[in-house]
This record gives C-alpha cells, sequence and structure tokens, in this order.
C-alpha cells in the first residue's frame, strides 16, 4: 500500500470515528437482546481470524496472563473445568494438554469460534459446548473450576452470569477470570480509553478491514464495572476469598473468587 492510501485510511477512520462510531456501537449494545446479536455477530465474523488478532494486539503477551489465571485457578487431579466464552478454547487447550483433568469443557454463544477452536492441536480432548452463560446446561454444584478469557465484559447481563457460576460451582470451586480493566487515577484511564479507541480502530482495519470490529473493546469497556466491580460483585453474591489481580497497571486484570466450603 502506498504512503498515499495509508493517509487516505486514516483520515477515513477519523471520519467514522468524528461521526460517532463509539455512539453507533453504544446504541447497538445497550439494549440486552441486540448486545447478545451484536457479540454473536461480531465474534462469528472475525473467527477464524481471533488467534491470529490476539497474538498481534497483545504482542503474545495474552498467553502469559492465560498461564498466570490457570496458576491461580489451582486447577487439581480430576477436577471438572469449565472454560466459559471459551472463544476457540485457549484455556481449555492448555488444560487439556497439562492432562490432570478429568473433563474440560469449553462453552461459548458463538458457533463459528467453537468451529474455529475445534480445528485447534488436541482439541479432541476437550467437549465443545454450545451454551448460553446466563443459563448454563448444568446441574448445581458439578463443575470444580470456572475460568472466563475477555468473556464477562461481553455477558449482556453480569450478575446474572455470575450467579450462573456460583450456581454450578461445587463448594471449594473457584473462579477465574481475565480481561480489559480499568486504570487510576480517572485521569489517566481516560488517556489509556482513548488510546484504546485508536489502536483498536487500526488493528481492526489492518487485520479485518473493519474498524468497528475491535472497537467494541473500549466500548463494552465503558459500561463494565471492571476489576473492581466484579470483585464486589462476587462479594454480594456470595462468593469468599474474593480479590483482583492487575496487569499492567490495571489496563489488564485477573479476577478470583471461591465458593465456601
Ligand atoms: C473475546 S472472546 C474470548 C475468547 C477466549 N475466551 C479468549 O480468552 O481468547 C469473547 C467470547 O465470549 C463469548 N460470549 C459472549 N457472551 C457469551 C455468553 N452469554 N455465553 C457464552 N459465551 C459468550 C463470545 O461468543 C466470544 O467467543
Amino acid at each position: 500500500m502506498t504512503v498515499g492510501r495509508h493517509v487516505q485510511t486514516l483520515r477515513n477512520m477519523r471520519s467514522v470515528q468524528e461521526k460517532g462510531l463509539g455512539a453507533r456501537i453504544q446504541g447497538q449494545i445497550v439494549d440486552p437482546e441486540e448486545k447478545r446479536r451484536y457479540v454473536r455477530r461480531l465474534f462469528g465474523g472475525i473467527a477464524g481470524r481471533y488467534d491470529l488478532t490476539n497474538d498481534v494486539m497483545s504482542g503474545g503477551l495474552h498467553r502469559r496472563w492465560k498461564q498466570l489465571a490457570l496458576q491461580i485457578a489451582d486447577i487439581r487431579e480430576g477436577h471438572v473445568l469449565l472454560d466459559l466464552a471459551a472463544g476457540t478454547g485457549d484455556f481449555a487447550l492448555r488444560a487439556a494438554r497439562e492432562g490432570r483433568v478429568e473433563r474440560v469443557i469449553a462453552g461459548d454463544l458463538t458457533l463459528e469460534m467453537l468451529r474455529a477452536g475445534k480445528t485447534r492441536e488436541h482439541a479432541e480432548a476437550v467437549d465443545w459446548l454450545a451454551c448460553d452463560a446466563l443459563s448454563l446446561p448444568f446441574a448445581d454444584r458439578t463443575v470444580d473450576r470456572v475460568v472466563v478469557g475477555y468473556g464477562l465484559r461481553n455477558f449482556v447481563d453480569l450478575p446474572q452470569g455470575l450467579s450462573e457460576i456460583r450456581r454450578v460451582l461445587r463448594p471449594g470451586g473457584k473462579l477465574v477470570a481475565l480481561d480489559f480493566g480499568r486504570i487510576e487515577p480517572k485521569w489517566l484511564d481516560g488517556l489509556y480509553l482513548r488510546y484504546l479507541e485508536i489502536s483498536t480502530s487500526v488493528a481492526g482495519w489492518a487485520l479485518h478491514r473493519n474498524v468497528e470490529s475491535y472497537r467494541y473493546i473500549p466500548e463494552s469497556l465503558r459500561t463494565y464495572p471492571a476489576q473492581r466491580g466484579v470483585t464486589e460483585l462476587m462479594q454480594r453474591l456470595g462468593f469468599v476469598h474474593c480479590g483482583h489481580l492487575d496487569l499492567v497497571y490495571g489496563a489488564m486484570a485477573i479476577n478470583f473468587g471461591e465458593i465456601p466450603d
């Protein structure tokens, strides 16, 4: 691509932003049913290149953060593990490779993401399940660990999703969730959101020829209670030993909590 075309592309992206791309996305995710449809369409459209995009956007760091999240989950021999909002099953495949678990389930709303996951190495060691986190197809107290990567932010009803996770976890079970977070102080958080708006538009264009595909990240983050809010919500729902670990000054965070024995 010539320099002239790059400049034109950047101008186009700016003009879309000026027309309120963020406001347009917000308009589509404010209503729960519309947000569910939006999320499915969005991930259905990018499923084929999702793993590549994750590596590019995080510089490969998401792998380390996921490894850390799995360590916090403290998965043991004989456990049943649910990777919820699993997408292409990063957590599930990692856990299956380590081999101690009795059963690994990768559950997601978007069939295209699950299909992409099923083509990955060791996919046969995982049970791939189309499901909605807000109404899980498991009996009470049947799962030992639930891990969620970049999923909580997408739930149309976060308290309902967390209640469902609490319902299916056994006493002593744990939830560990990795997602984008919010930075403190507030002025720095404002700059961070602005940075995300620009970088996700550029990445969306470069990888999918669509500025909107990743602009959803900062927009969904605006209405997500983030690490501190999720900790409070989990405490309110009866999880114990709740907390969060900030990564990159809070731009990413791992939330965790347990079900009392
Ligand atoms: C950003 S991807 C995360 C994929 C993977 N966990 C990772 O860490 O890379 C978010 C996933 O959440 C799924 N999702 C959103 N809402 C969901 C829900 N209510 N139930 C199940 N999956 C959901 C989407 O379909 C999408 O695959």
